[in-house]
């Protein structure tokens, strides 16, 4: 076996064997590397030439019942200051959003019960009625498959929900009481539904090996989402893995690069986890294959609450400004951001 050769295949299969995947992962040089992200710049431009699509991330909620081992906002953590944006701020910040040219909105939040399916549904309501042309993203964790469908037919258009890791062993050891059927059984429901629905994982978990890598790649590949969310993971302090070291730039470009070759047409944004944890990480990011961008749109005083992991970039940042910053660091690097909805270039639903 030789990486350039998997790579090679890869171009031209998107496809290669688990083995040959792991093969590339254990040995792969920093002159390969450079290769690997070449050949899925390549492919990106075949599907979404240089654009890179903008998400304005409303970041509504920082309460969670659930108590993943690495996130800054899990139940557990005393720490965290809690809030919930009220109905009319976050119908501002979509205005906001709307006015700076973001048409797609990405609501996320911890798994919080107050947003019952009814106030979710008014929040989606309210967002289509001012804004028909746009597009809703929630990421709102695991609910059941009636509220999922329920939130779709008031307007919804996708939906991201990480499968995280899948390792169902390392999955099931850093979230303790939930069980790793369940997050594929939701994320089966999202596509049966309808919506875009969207995976990922993170990179360089504690204890996560590159065979753990290599499923992440295999499940990505057989699922097919239309976006997929890579990032490395980052310890927070007040979490059971803020001591742990994080995952590197590099491992998370490989990632996001061989994801861009299993899957030409996929919605792969470079993650403020990216940027957060080098300069240009998130231009790297996309240089490897990544055409996606979703600066914060929260507002400026709840930024730093939605704290997953420690040294999160843009906190202090008014929306505009990250705006116009994404932008520049973009036309940088010889892309160009696209003011649009952005929908998967092989997603036919009319709504
Ligand atoms: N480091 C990196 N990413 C994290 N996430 C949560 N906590 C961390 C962390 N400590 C990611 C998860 C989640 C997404 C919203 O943020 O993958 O799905
Ligand atoms: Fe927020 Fe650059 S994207 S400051």
């Amino acid at each position: 076996m030789n990486v350039k050769n998997i790579i090679d295949k890869l171009f031209k299969e998107h496809d290669a064997t688990d083995e040959e995947l792991l093969y590339l992962l254990d040995n792969i040089t920093f002159t390969e590397q450079e290769y690997l992200s070449e050949k899925a710049d390549i492919i990106r431009r075949e599907n979404y030439d240089n654009k890179v699509y903008m998400r304005g991330l409303i970041e509504f909620t920082n309460f969670c019942k659930r108590d993943c081992a690495y996130c800054g906002i899990r139940r557990s953590n005393k720490n965290a200051d809690r809030y919930r944006l009220t109905f009319d701020q976050i119908i501002e910040c979509v205005d906001l959003g709307d006015k700076l040219g973001y048409k797609t909105y990405v609501l996320q939040g911890g798994e919080d019960d107050y947003f019952t399916d009814e106030k979710m549904i008014e929040i989606i309501k309210e967002i289509k009625r001012r804004h028909p042309k746009n597009a809703i993203t929630l990421s709102l964790g695991e609910r059941s498959y009636e509220s999922y469908k329920k939130m779709y037919e008031a307007g919804a258009d996708r939906y991201l929900l990480r499968h995280e890791t899948a390792s169902k062993e390392l999955y099931e050891s850093l979230h303790p009481g939930a069980s790793f059927e369940e997050r594929r059984e939701c994320l089966k429901n999202l596509k049966e539904i309808g919506y875009q629905a969207g995976a990922g994982f993170m990179v360089g978990l504690p204890n996560q090996t590159n065979s753990d890598l290599v499923k992440d790649l295999r499940f990505v590949k057989t699922f097919k989402p239309a976006m997929c969310g890579i990032g490395p993971f980052i310890p927070q302090k007040d979490t059971p893995l803020g001591n742990e070291k994080g995952g590197t730039l590099q491992k998370t470009v490989i990632m996001l690069a061989l994801v861009r070759l299993l899957l030409p047409d996929v919605l792969l944004p470079a993650t403020t986890a990216l940027g957060s944890i080098d300069p240009l990480g998130r231009e790297k990011g996309i240089k490897a294959g990544g055409n996606v961008v979703m600066p914060n749109l929260s507002p400026t005083d709840v930024r730093d609450k939605y704290a997953l992991y420690d040294g999160k970039i843009c906190t202090g940042d008014e929306a505009a400004e990250c705006r116009m910053c994404i932008e520049g660091r973009m036309r940088r690097f010889g892309y160009e951001v696209e003011v649009g909805r952005g929908d998967n270039i092989n997603w036919s639903k009319e709504k």
